[in-house]
């Protein structure tokens, strides 16, 4: 009995250790090619195969920036292999490899981790590319769309939209649904319907034994909690979603109006008098306000859903009365769809709107570092100044996005799903587009600044669909009072090699709970930076 124990507790301890230390996957090799259908495309990096020029595995020097929205080397990842499943029992068979032989399991989706969690990182993980379970069945009957989880949100809003219907998620269409919803999944409908994770119904999801479940309201009921707004890559990987689906907009308004920034501090402090003072939640959940600020120019955009004219322009006249004249003012108004394409800002050159569908169009990548928090007050006069100052002395592409968190998502209990920023104002998105790696450092540094100069007026929490690997005390700032229900799910029975608890680091591992985050902050070895940037 003593015996048992001790072996299970020195497995536990050394299974880290083994992982790391491997230096072959011949065992790897062979469970996968003995489980999986010989179809199914496996790669193996060159540099793990005693004889690269076997026919029996395919090798390749990994270009990993092809999986992953996250351009450059800020980021390393060294998978073991990448298997491109095609359906769920593929999914089962690899994660019965895994567990026999103590890997680590990475799904990969959408690959639009803001760290680039789906490829696992420095350690030899196995990445389930699951790309191409990507079906779109949508009922128009009962208003719901089952989706598999390597779906991306642009060919959900195409489709979704032919049957007047759409789902209640962010703006790029290349994000990809699993990483999102379970993360929560916030945009310009949020006011209106909540968060993605608000309207999944049901899910369906290998676990660590490698045993499809399914996870709903009466089944796995733990899991349907914590999978709602708990992030990607915990507990077990989900392969298919069905989704409430939400009724289209019938009309999508937009006015923007511009400013220098001479006039940051006026506009910044119209725009938190708008979402604390002038009872933004008197106004309908139809309306949405954003700002955006860099050191060239602010932004202050009002989106309109309703079909209510007025209530439209009575925003827009109380925003700019009393400001400084914009340097430019704008309105637009179209269907649904088109609001979604332009929204994504993405020049395809063409009207289409079948662009959407992304059919043979590769993503773009980024060079980012994003960091956010929550607010539910105002920043301070004081504080408004330290950000202005920090923001004047920025030289590197830059912005802040200001996006409202209240309406809708506030109406639902707090404890109803695992996403726990509930009463919340608004967001801030502090993000920063290195254009020049000689000074890549200065301006992280300096991105870092612009956020601790507004820090203190912040809830210190953030969401985590916009993770950020150099947040410590990650599991209060993301999880908030549900850190504790999160750590006592045991899905998986006590003594396996996968303990199925949370792990040391969001969304780095899955089922492992002993491996220490890797902390590799900003990596040195850089690919050159392209000065590239986008908006989106
Ligand atoms: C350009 C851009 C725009 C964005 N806009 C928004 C926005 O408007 N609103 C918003 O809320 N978020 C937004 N995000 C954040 C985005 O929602 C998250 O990065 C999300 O996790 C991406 O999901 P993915 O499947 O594309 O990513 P992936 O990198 O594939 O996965 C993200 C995490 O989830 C895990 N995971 C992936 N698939 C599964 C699965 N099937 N089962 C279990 N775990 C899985 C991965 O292991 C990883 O830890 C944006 C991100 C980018 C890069
Ligand atoms: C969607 O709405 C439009 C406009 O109201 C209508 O003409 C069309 O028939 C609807 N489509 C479906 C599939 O219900
Ligand atoms: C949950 O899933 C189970 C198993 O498929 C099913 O029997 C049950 O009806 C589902 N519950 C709900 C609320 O959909
Ligand atoms: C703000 O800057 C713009 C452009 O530089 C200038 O035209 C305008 O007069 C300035 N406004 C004030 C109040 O200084
Ligand atoms: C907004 O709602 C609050 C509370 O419901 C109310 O006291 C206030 O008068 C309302 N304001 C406006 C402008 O309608
Ligand atoms: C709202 O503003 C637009 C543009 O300024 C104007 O054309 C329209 O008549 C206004 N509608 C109402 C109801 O005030
Ligand atoms: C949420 O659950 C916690 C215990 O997990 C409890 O203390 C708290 O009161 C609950 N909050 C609400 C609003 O129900
Ligand atoms: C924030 O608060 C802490 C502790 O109260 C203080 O030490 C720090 O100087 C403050 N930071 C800023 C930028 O005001």
């Amino acid at each position: 009995m003593v015996n048992i124990f001790l072996i299970i507790f020195i497995a536990r301890c050394y299974r880290t250790n083994s992982t790391l230390a491997r230096n072959g996957n011949d065992d790897l090799q062979k469970c996968l090619s003995s489980l999986l259908p010989s179809s199914i495309r496996t790669i193996y990096p060159c540099s793990t195969l005693a004889n690269q020029h076997s026919s029996q595995y395919q090798c390749e020097h990994f270009n990993i920036d092809q999986l992953s929205c996250i351009r450059g080397g800020r980021i390393s990842h060294f998978p073991a292999v990448i298997v491109y499943a095609m359906n769920s029992n593929d999914v089962q068979n690899v994660v019965r490899c895994a567990t026999k032989l103590n890997y680590i399991v990475n799904a990969r989706s959408g690959g639009h981790s803001y760290e680039g969690y789906s490829l696992g990182s420095t350690y030899n993980n196995i990445v389930i590319n699951m790309e191409s379970i990507n079906y779109i069945h949508i009922n128009q009957h009962d208003g719901t769309g089952t989706f598999g989880a390597g779906a991306r949100l642009g060919p959900i809003y195409y489709r979704t939209y032919q049957y007047n219907y759409t789902i209640n998620a962010g703006r790029c269409p290349w994000v990809g649904l699993a990483g999102h919803a379970l993360g929560g999944g916030h945009g310009v409908l949020s006011r209106l319907h909540g968060l993605l994770s608000d309207n999944i119904l049901e899910m369906k999801a290998v676990n660590a034994q490698g045993e499809l479940i399914t996870i709903n309201k009466t089944h796995e009921t733990e899991l349907y909690w914590a999978l709602r707004g708990a992030g990607g890559g915990l507990f077990v990987i989900v392969t298919e979603f069905k989704i409430r689906l939400v009724k289209s907009p019938s009309i999508a308004r937009r006015f923007s109006s511009l400013w220098y920034p001479n006039a940051t501090k006026l506009v910044m402090q119209r725009y938190q008098s708008m979402l604390f003072h002038y009872k933004i939640p008197n106004f309908s959940n139809n309306l949405v306000l954003e700002m955006l600020v860099s050191n060239t120019h602010l932004e202050i955009s009002i989106f309109y859903f309703g079909i209510e004219f007025e209530e439209f322009n009575k925003t827009v006249s109380m925003l700019l009365a009393k400001l400084p004249t914009p340097r430019r003012t704008h309105f637009d108004e179209q269907d649904w769809l088109t609001f979604v394409s332009k929204a994504a800002e993405y020049d395809v050159g063409s009207r289409d709107l079948q662009w959407l569908l992304l059919d043979r169009l590769a993503y773009p990548t980024f060079d980012f570092k994003s960091k956010h928090l929550f607010y539910d007050r105002p920043i301070s006069s004081p504080n408004l100044d330290k950000f202005i100052d920090a923001l004047a002395s920025s030289n590197g592409q830059s912005v802040m996005m200001f996006v409202p968190w209240d309406g809708h998502i506030s109406t639902i209990s707090v404890n109803e799903t695992a996403f726990p920023h509930r009463h919340f104002k608004f967001g801030i998105q502090f993000m920063i587009y290195p254009n020049n790696k000689q000074h890549e450092k200065q301006q992280m540094n300096w991105l870092k600044q612009v956020y601790l100069s507004v820090y203190n007026d912040s809830t210190k929490h953030s969401f985590i669909n916009y993770i950020d690997r150099d947040v410590p005390n990650w599991m209060n700032v993301y999880y908030h009072i549900h850190q504790k229900r999160l750590h006592n799910i045991q899905h998986i029975p006590q003594g396996s090699a996968w303990d199925g608890t949370i792990p040391s680091h969001p969304m780095g591992q899955f089922f492992s709970s002993n491996i220490p985050w890797d902390g590799m902050g900003w990596d040195e070895s850089l690919v050159p930076w392209d000065s590239h940037l986008f908006f989106f």
